[in-house]
């Protein structure tokens, strides 16, 4: 992956970190199971509005400020007059070119904290987007997509929750799977809306069931399954050694 990408998945990842540090004070703390994922919800929540908040100030802040340096370096540019030194106008390209290639990052980090297309545009425009992000980063992967659901069927919590689980998903197979094709799969059939993610990778021994594969190293399985219980849906994953891994959350229609 690009440097920039890595960047963001390390923020990611504490952040989860944190978030599920906290999670795990909370279980200790609180006797019963409805009070633990209530809390739990709650912290996904608020974690979810700050990073909303963070997006929103670098990019209204921020962005506006390196927006408005770089018209200004073309400004200065424009008054250079046909005496100024090669040097000069050489000197001012370069500092556009940097602002430039600052407002991009910025951009991508506030994009990777929350798109804010999936509240703009809508989840299955954001999908098209990360994949179109994606390709242009891992050319050697190959995504093979199937998008066949209403966008007004998704309610708003489900959006992000798919989101976060491509992400998810996307970056184990970068950092793990070794893969060349991943399928993606949203489809609303028998009353039932269904994300899949598989992928033709090195797969790994998960343990037979969703709950003792989140014994694993990492916290993103714990993560996806956590948000897709929260979301009130069920995520499984299959994966076997050399046989590539699948995950699927899917959630019932009564909350579409
Ligand atoms: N698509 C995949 N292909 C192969 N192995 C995988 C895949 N997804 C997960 N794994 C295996 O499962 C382990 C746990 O995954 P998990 O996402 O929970 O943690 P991580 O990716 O190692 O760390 P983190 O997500 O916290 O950055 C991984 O370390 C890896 O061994
Ligand atoms: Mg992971």
């Amino acid at each position: 992956m690009a440097a920039a990408n890595m960047t963001n998945y390390s923020i990611d990842i504490a952040d989860q970190s944190l978030a599920f540090a906290k999670m795990k004070t909370i279980e200790k703390k609180s006797n019963s199971k409805k009070e633990r994922r209530n809390m739990s919800a709650q912290i996904l929540m608020i974690q979810e509005s700050e990073r909303q908040r963070i997006a929103k100030d670098l990019h209204d802040g921020l962005g506006q400020s390196l927006t408005l340096i770089r018209l200004g370096l073309e400004e200065c540019a424009s008054l250079l007059d046909g005496n100024a030194s090669s040097f000069a106008r050489e000197s001012l390209e370069r500092q556009r070119q940097k602002v430039q290639a600052a407002f991009s990052e910025l951009r991508q980090i506030a994009m990777d904290l929350r798109p804010s297309m999936i509240d703009d545009l809508g989840i299955i425009a954001t999908m098209s987007w990360f994949f179109r992000d994606f390709g242009n980063t891992c050319k050697q992967i190959e995504i093979d997509k199937n998008i066949s659901v209403i966008e007004s069927r998704i309610p708003a919590n489900i959006k992000i929750t798919i989101y976060r689980i491509l992400q998810e998903s996307f970056s184990n197979i970068v950092k793990h799977a070794g893969a060349n094709l991943i399928k993606v799969n949203l489809t609303e059939e028998n009353n039932i809306l269904s994300l899949t993610i598989t992928d033709n990778g090195n797969g790994f021994k998960t343990a037979g069931n969703a709950k003792s594969n989140l014994l694993s190293s990492g916290f993103g399985l714990i993560s996806m399954n956590e948000r897709a219980k929260m979301s009130g849906g069920s995520c499984v994953i299959d994966s076997e050694i050399g046989k590539g891994t699948k995950v699927n959350v899917s959630w019932p229609s009564n909350l579409l």
